[in-house]
């Protein structure tokens, strides 16, 4: 079973999935989310007849949560029998080749919220945070659909709010491609549970300073639900092609 967050202006993605449950982000003792576009909830169905559960809407650092809270979703998922976790999100492109509308997928990042959810001696490798095998896959099934999808390197943040050009600057300088303020702590909690993780970035935007529009979350809403379609047929055709390409959850530690 494959577990699926939902990024901002994602939401049309559950419409994709052939529903036969939900539980509510209470209801799994997880605190509400409340930022706009990020609804929160579980919902247990199938996306290609591969068997999925998305978590529509995530709790953030800057919403003033600790990051275990940020992660509780991860490891509730990971209870629920998830074995391999799929991460979106909204975020600022830093690339100029890399255009607003368009998808990057993670091959790696940097955690810069000064802040991690492991506790005690957890000393997790993340020298492949994002699975080879996966990023493979994905990169093939993009191939094959005609869909444009970058990789890069996504630099989390805790926000809330936006960076200055300089802070975009520095970021490009020590080699990040988007920029965004989720994300890593939860692929940080699925390695230290043995989940291989994929992610990606909805580029809904040029970081600020690149272009001369001032940043408007409703922009980031409004991109995001533009672009969802595109990732929707992306994870379908991989999750429908599940078996082929020889997924398998690694070993739990
Ligand atoms: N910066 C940080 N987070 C974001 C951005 C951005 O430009 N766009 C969407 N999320």
């Amino acid at each position: 079973m494959t577990g699926i967050v939902l990024g901002s202006g994602l939401g049309p993605l559950a419409d994709a999935v052939v529903m036969q449950r939900e539980v509510s982000f209470a209801d799994a003792g997880l605190p509400a989310s409340t930022v706009p576009g990020h609804s929160g909830k579980f919902i247990f169905g199938t996306l290609e007849k591969a068997p999925v559960i998305l978590m529509k809407g995530r709790v953030h650092l800057y919403e003033g949560h600790p990051p275990r809270a940020v992660t509780a979703g991860v490891r509730w998922l990971a209870a629920q029998g998830v074995q391999n976790l799929i991460l979106t999100n909204a975020a600022g492109t830093l690339n100029p080749d890399f255009h607003p509308g368009s998808w990057m997928m993670f091959s790696d990042h940097l955690n810069l919220t000064a802040t991690s959810p492991l506790e005690g001696a957890d000393f997790v490798d993340l020298s492949a945070a994002y699975d080879p095998t996966w990023r493979k896959a994905f990169c093939k099934a993009a191939l094959a659909l005609a869909m444009p999808l970058h990789e890069g390197i996504y630099a989390g943040l805790r926000g809330p709010h936006y960076e200055t050009p300089a802070e975009v600057r520095m970021l490009r300088f020590i080699g990040a491609d988007a920029v965004g303020m989720s994300t890593v702590l939860e692929t940080i909690q699925a390695r230290s549970l043995g989940l291989p993780v994929a992610a990606f970035s909805c580029l809904t935007n040029w970081a600020a300073g690149i272009s001369p529009t001032p940043l408007d979350h409703r922009e980031v809403l409004e991109t995001g639900k533009q672009s969802a379609q595109s990732m929707i047929s992306l994870l379908g055709k991989v999750l429908g092609d599940y078996k082929k390409h020889g997924i398998t959850a690694a070993p739990t530690r």
